[in-house]
């Protein structure tokens, strides 16, 4: 029998029994302090920082039982009196977070920190990350410091509105799908592959299923074999159906083998390690070239996968695209290179782990509250793979901890919601950070290929590229990242010669997926070191080669066939976003590095552009309503992934209607309440949930103007919809009079419309950096970026600001340090936050950001994607200014110090 210990949280006195080896951080979220975030249960990440007598630690590190006697504050307890401290209302003012889930641990750790210079307080704020801001507008927050100005606009858009979320962030409300539980929750817990590719001979699960608490054990032969796949597509998907609930073959180290339900997490983790599995060991493969040409593993060799483009090679998805004549155009070139770009698997590194949390409702209706960046796809692979209608299931969203493409995948649904199906309870799957490294998704791993042949002055005449992308042990997602790897770099330069043949191969590794970007991040690190080594070879200046050669209004897209050409140029502003950067970085072309005894400084730049969503294929359905209370309703299925787009749309319907944005309640992302959403991915939320909010409020608007116009018999167009009222010459009604005046009339005043983009228009970018290599020991140290982000309209200029910065300090991660580490079994060696090294506060050079505005013709009032580019030009503008540098020229990413260092001593490895 332990014994209670007695203890404080936030003045709150507590008689406690705590198991040992229980940590502080389980405990307080056990007593519902859910501002304590569980993140990665290493003390790595600071998203469960309190303070213990008043200095901050690392809860999950902390033994519960030691608390006998302390005082603990969490966030919940540094309001005094309803009162804010002046930190977290900075953090208000500043606008200090995206999805929050780090921000109570930034607040409690800040809150010691005073008076630091804004280096010291980087240094200081290492153990606490972040991978949504780029830090920028934390430390803006900490020291209050002034922001960028913005253009005065009066209308809703355009004003750096407050996200609608924020006061619940920084005060730690329970927000998050983990923080709030159902009566009865069992937990599950996956038993995972050791082995790379094996059979499945039996598991015997007795030992197991004998274990106190333990409700269900299911294993492949519990389950419905129905092979899916596990991205989140809009149909018709395009993406290998090769994935089961559990399978009788595992294919990569981290595989799911089985489940347990139980009534703890401890209990479920204790019984998968009772089960007693028999493989049958199959030769694997790692080297996705070796896969696809001469190793006789064939990874897929189920008869139920569907859509596999060559099994027997392992090639899960194709892309052949050509225009012109690749060998015509290369025998025109007088110049011609030759160069092979390798990029690692990355990982997301969101804080908030995929977790799900399923029950029946009262009418039998299957319900998950999840961490999903698509609940409507996820309902439908639900109701596919359990063969339950899709009425019967209901999957809606809380405030999610960032996704960034991770998220764009069922991975914890369908197990938690086949765990309900079979229990009857309640049961909640949270990963582990080890899981979210080990068994979730990566970036595609890729190698480019690209050959480019050139006049001598620098103009293109025939590209001919080859991306072979390692799609692990699932295609999801393999094809159509591949297939923007090829056509997007490639389709912004004018050539005419140009082929591209792009493979996502299967391997025995974790499986990669959708990752911000989405391809055009390698292709873009490929392209843009190619183009500036042609210049660099020829004596040309990097910035006017491509100038010379970029995409223009009125030039053909893409390449290849018509019928992949989904994008086009609406706005174009790209010739303004080089001239702002070669500004801000006074740039003078032909100058030479500087040099400094064994330090140089060189500059590099980077293009690259995006597509504003999918057209065609990814829908948007929305409800607005003018409510009998006199305000509106916004249903929209539209998911905010931590980004704030739930505010910029609000300020979309807002500006239309002119009210308000406080006037608009919203409803989002729940497949019972609100309208069909594609989801949040491919730069979408804006340039087409933003449309279809932009159109429904148009057409009420016009609803609202006709019933005024019946009311007082007098054309519609005479009347004025301003500040909440409806004016004529003579009259005027208020929203609210209006809304009971059509509610006594029975005449309901609601759009609902749902809307797909014929085209999508396309965002451009320039950056540059200014980096220092201490060619001693190969460091690189980027000193100044400078981003132009070709947007469009800035819906919220300052959420567009976030994005950006958050993006390229997440791209910076991608240059310079992040690359999962894999042994010769395949089993990733750095699955956590102390050995995969994302960038923290200090590591972040000074960041410009500059919004080019010039409304585009096809996107919400203008406005464009910007939630993926901004992740692109980092990688290669580094490579390029390390190249200026030190005339060495990196192909391989991470560009770690010893890299640089071999590469710039000629040492091979
Ligand atoms: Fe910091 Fe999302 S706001 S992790």
């Amino acid at each position: 029998m332990l014994e209670p210990l007695s203890f404080q949280v936030n003045a709150q006195p507590y008689t406690e029994a705590c198991a040992p080896g229980s940590s502080l951080l389980s405990l307080l979220r056990r007593l519902g302090w859910a501002g304590v975030h569980a993140a990665c249960a290493s003390g790595d990440c600071g998203s469960c920082t309190v303070w213990l007598e008043g200095e901050p630690i690392h809860s999950c590190l902390y033994p519960a039982q030691r608390i006998g006697g302390h005082a603990v504050t969490t966030i919940e307890g540094v309001a005094q009196d309803g009162q804010l401290s002046p930190l977290q209302q900075a953090f208000l003012a500043h606008q200090g977070f995206q999805c929050g889930f780090c921000t109570p641990g930034m607040i409690l750790s800040a809150e010691k920190l005073s008076g630091l210079s804004e280096a010291d307080l980087r240094l200081a704020l290492r153990g606490n990350l972040c991978r949504c801001t780029g830090y920028q507008a934390i430390v803006n927050s900490i020291l209050n410091q002034p922001e960028p100005s913005e253009p005065v606009t009066t209308g809703a858009v355009g004003q750096s509105i407050a996200k609608q979320d924020g006061p619940a962030l920084v005060t730690g409300q329970p927000v998050y799908t983990a923080d709030w539980s159902p009566p009865g929750l069992l937990h599950l817990k996956v038993l995972r592959s050791p082995h790379a590719h094996a059979r499945i001979r039996q598991i015997r699960t007795d030992l197991a299923k004998a274990l106190p608490g333990v409700h269900a054990v299911l294993t492949y032969a519990d389950v419905p074999r129905r092979a899916y796949t596990t991205a989140g597509h809009a149909e018709p998907v395009p993406d290998p159906l090769d994935h089961f609930l559990l399978d009788y073959k595992v294919r990569f180290v981290g595989d799911r083998v089985a489940a347990v339900v139980a009534e703890s997490v401890a209990i479920a983790e204790q019984a998968c390690q009772l089960l007693e599995v028999e493989y049958e060991l199959l030769p694997f493969v790692l080297d996705p070239e070796l896969a696809m040409n001469g190793s006789s593993v064939i990874i897929h060799d189920e008869p139920e996968s569907q859509q596999i483009y060559a099994r027997d090679r392992n090639i899960a998805g194709h892309v052949a695209l050509e225009s012109g004549n690749i060998a015509q155009g290369f025998a025109a070139a007088d110049f011609i290179l030759e160069a092979t770009y390798t990029l690692p698997a990355v990982q997301h590194a969101h804080l908030e782990p995929h977790v799900s949390t399923s029950w029946l409702d009262e009418d039998g209706t299957l319900v998950i509250r999840t961490s999903t960046q698509v609940p409507f796809h996820c309902q439908r692979i639900l109701s596919e793979i359990l063969d339950l209608p899709r009425d019967k299931i209901r999957v809606f969203k809380a405030q999610i901890g960032g996704g960034f493409g991770n998220k764009q995948e069922v991975l914890s649904e369908d197990l938690c919601a086949l765990a309900t199906l079979r229990t009857g309870r309640p049961v909640q799957w949270e990963f582990t950070r080890t899981e979210e490294f080990t068994a979730t998704n990566s970036r595609h791993a890729m190698t480019l290929r690209l050959k480019t042949g050139v006049k001598a002055d620098g103009t293109l005449v025939a590209q001919d590229l080859e991306a072979i992308g390692n799609t692990g042990a699932y295609g999801n997602h393999g094809q159509t990242v591949v297939f923007l790897a090829g056509y997007l770099p490639l389709g912004l330069y004018r050539c005419a010669n140009t082929r591209f043949r792009g493979y996502a191969v299967y391997t025995n590794t974790l499986p990669a997926g959708a990752f911000r970007g989405y391809g055009a991040t390698q292709g873009s690190f490929a392209m843009e070191s190619h183009l500036d080594e042609i210049a660099r070879q020829l004596g040309l200046d990097p910035l006017e080669l491509r100038r010379k050669n970029l995409i223009r209004p009125g030039d053909p897209i893409g390449v290849g066939r018509s019928e992949d050409h989904f994008n086009l140029i609406g706005s174009y502003a790209l010739d303004e976003c080089f001239t702002k950067v070669v500004q801000a970085l006074d740039y003078v072309p032909g100058q030479p590095p500087r040099v400094e005894g064994l330090r140089r400084r060189g500059l590099g730049f980077a293009v690259s552009m995006q597509g504003s969503g999918l057209s065609k294929v990814h829908t948007a359905g929305v409800r607005l309503s003018l409510e009998p209370e006199g305000h509106f309703c916004l249903k929209t299925g539209a998911v905010d992934v931590g980004t704030g787009s739930d505010t910029s749309l609000r300020q979309i319907a807002a500006q239309i209607l002119d009210v308000s944005v406080g006037d608009l309640q919203l409803i989002s992302a729940d497949t019972h309440r609100t309208p069909f959403d594609a989801g949040s991915y491919a730069s979408s939320t804006i340039y087409i949930s933003g449309q279809a909010v932009n159109l429904a409020a148009q057409n009420l608007r016009g609803q609202l103007l006709n019933f005024a116009a019946q009311l007082w018999q007098t054309p519609a167009e005479t009347l004025v919809l301003a500040a909440g009222a409806i004016r004529s010459a003579t009259q005027q009604l208020s929203l609210g009079h209006l809304a009971q005046l059509a509610q006594a009339q029975q005449q309901p005043l609601v759009a609902e419309l749902a809307y797909a983009a014929d085209e999508s228009s396309l965002t451009f970018a320039v950056l540059g950096v200014e980096v220092e290599v201490d060619t001693e020991t190969g460091k690189i140290q980027v000193l100044r970026c400078v981003q132009a982000i070709d947007l469009g309209t800035a819906i919220n200029p300052r959420i567009c600001r976030g994005q950006a910065i958050g993006g390229t300090v997440m791209g910076l991660g991608y240059a310079l340090s992040e690359e999962l580490w894999l042994d010769q079994q395949g089993r990733i060696l750095n699955p956590g936050f102390r050995t995969y090294r994302i960038p923290t506060a200090a590591d972040v050079p000074p960041i410009e950001v500059i919004l080019v505005q010039k409304a585009d013709p096809y996107g919400p009032l203008g406005a464009k994607g910007v939630g993926e580019i901004t992740t692109n030009c980092i990688a290669p503008a580094i490579a390029n200014a390390v190249a200026h540098a030190t005339g060495v020229r990196l192909s391989q990413l991470p560009m770690t110090p010893e890299r640089v260092w071999r590469a710039l001593n000629r040492d091979p490895a």
